[in-house]
């Protein structure tokens, strides 16, 4: 057998996209609540007010502003509010993983649930009641949690009063909050990782930042670094059982051909992803992003303590996300957006409806990329096939139901199992766990969409906000099933 008895099958999910009930259970707004629905061709914008008082729109890279205020505004459709409802249908959904024979389940806990504003002093007794509920389901059914402690979601008050994470208190508010997880969720989560994606959070969304001067963008930055690395200490402490992960957007990346420049090129656009995980995992910023640093004239305001605590708080495994894969050349950088159409084509693969390239021979070559440089153990904690399902109606035992053929998610995920499981056979490579994105339908994050479909569960749900939120099983549940009944040996 390839993969090993204890390997970890499940699915993937995040709370600003997938829980809903924004309002409700004491919950505080976060900068995901200010975030209008989008498209392929239409960006998602956040809803603010100027100084003068003024609504306006920005896209995510536009800088808002200082003194703008992230807003909920009258005439917008804010898709995070009701999301898919996991909120009040926990239940059902688990019961449907664990019908599919999950092994893990990976969501995240939105940090204003647990503290409206970002600042308190103690936690939200609804909300620990809300996830102790969740867990003690999962553990029902022997699924293990995998938790994001921040998948793109800031509590709004830390963004519109106290700048997010530019300002260096905001590290102490998120370790409060780290600390009241491992600590009430001791004995029903092992797994843990601390920021989604760490390699896509330079905007307002993520780190509440109005500017794009990369001097501030950095220190932000180097903020969520440190707050990460003191999240490891205080769940090692406090859990000595607790494995926590960093989170990074891994595609492969090829030159566009043997040019000496080209590869030169593609040499740099690697680092430009892997300094992240260099920090993350070697406790040190690399050598080549400090020379970048000093030619921008970036300087990074350090306390006495932070390079200890860098080195002291390295994670215990590399959890990555991988949809597609890019070609670089000369001149050209390579930024993991999240929501990027791949600019050079690749003569070789092929695309879904958004643009993304898809390469499954890339997730083996990322695999080994990353096993080869960190020896740490990897989890594929994202990788799936957005797209559009036709769901189809039936009578079943008289019933009417909805039928959803979906050949093509189930043809990309058996190709890159296969992909993984030489990594594993052949390569040597320590892989832990794999847990596809929105293993149920949920908000696109990229574009706020819903029919950007990557779940084994079809949820009855438009771009509007129309539909019923009933759930239905699509060919891939049952496809799915099987894999993880024979772990991994029938695709
Ligand atoms: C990752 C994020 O970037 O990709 C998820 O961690 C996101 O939150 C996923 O949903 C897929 O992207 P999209 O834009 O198709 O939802």
């Amino acid at each position: 057998m390839a993969f090993p008895q204890n390997f970890l099958w499940g699915g993937a999910t995040a709370a600003n996209q997938y829980e809903g009930g924004y309002k409700e259970g004491g919950r505080g707004l976060s900068t995901q609540d200010v975030r209008t629905a989008g498209s392929r061709t239409k960006k998602r914008t956040v809803t603010y007010t100027d100084t003068a008082g003024n609504l306006k729109e920005a896209t995510r890279f536009e800088p808002m502003g200082k003194g703008s205020k992230g807003i909920i505004a009258d005439g917008f459709y804010y898709p995070s509010h009701t999301a898919v409802d996991f909120y009040h249908r926990y239940k059902e959904d688990i019961a449907l993983f664990a019908e599919m024979g999950f092994r893990c389940f990976r969501m995240s806990i939105s940090w204003t649930r647990l503290f409206p504003l970002g600042t308190e002093e103690m936690p939200n007794a609804e909300g620990i009641r809300f996830y102790t509920d969740v867990f003690n389901e999962l553990k029902k059914y022997s699924i293990e949690p995998l938790v994001t402690l921040n998948h793109f979601d800031l509590p709004l008050y830390l963004a519109n009063e106290k700048c997010g994470w530019t300002d260096r208190k905001t590290i102490d508010c998120f370790v409060r909050y780290c600390e009241t997880c491992f600590e009430r969720f001791k004995g029903l989560v092992k797994y843990w990782k601390t920021f989604n994606e760490i390699n896509c959070m330079l905007d307002w969304n993520k780190l509440g930042i109005v500017s794009d001067d990369p001097q501030e963008l950095y220190q932000a930055l180097h903020h969520v670094f440190v707050a990460s690395a003191l999240a490891v200490k205080a769940g090692h402490r406090i859990d000595p059982e607790n494995k926590i992960g960093m989170m990074i957007a891994y595609g492969a990346v090829y030159p566009l051909d043997c040019h000496p420049d080209n590869y030169l090129n593609y040499l740099h656009s690697l680092q430009n992803i892997q300094w992240y995980c260099d920090v993350q995992c070697r406790g040190y910023y690399p050598a080549y992003k400090l020379k970048e640093f000093e030619r921008n004239h970036i300087q990074i305001v350090m306390e006495e303590d932070d390079e200890k605590i860098l080195r002291e708080g390295t994670v215990d495994f590399i959890g990555f996300s991988y949809y597609f894969s890019s070609v670089t050349k000369a001149g050209m950088e390579v930024k993991m957006t999240g929501d990027q159409s791949q600019d050079v084509p690749n003569p070789y693969l092929t695309k879904n409806d958004w643009g993304w390239q898809i390469d499954p021979v890339g997730l083996r070559s990322v695999l080994i990329e990353l096993y080869g440089r960190y020896q740490k153990p990897l989890w594929i904690v994202e990788n799936g096939f957005g797209g559009i399902d036709t769901p189809e109606k039936q009578i079943t035992d008289g019933k009417e139901t909805l039928a959803i053929h979906d050949p093509y998610r189930i043809d990309y995920l058996k190709k890159h199992i296969a992909e993984m499981k030489k990594a594993v056979e052949i390569d040597g490579v320590d892989l832990i766990g794999y847990t596809p994105w929105g293993c149920i339908d949920l908000i696109s994050a990229g574009t706020g969409e819903m029919r950007k479909r990557y779940g084994f569960i079809y949820v009855d749900r438009d771009d509007e906000g129309n539909g019923t939120l009933n759930r239905y099983r699509k060919d891939s549940f049952y496809w799915y099933q099987n894999v993880i009944r024979t772990n991994g040996e029938e695709l």
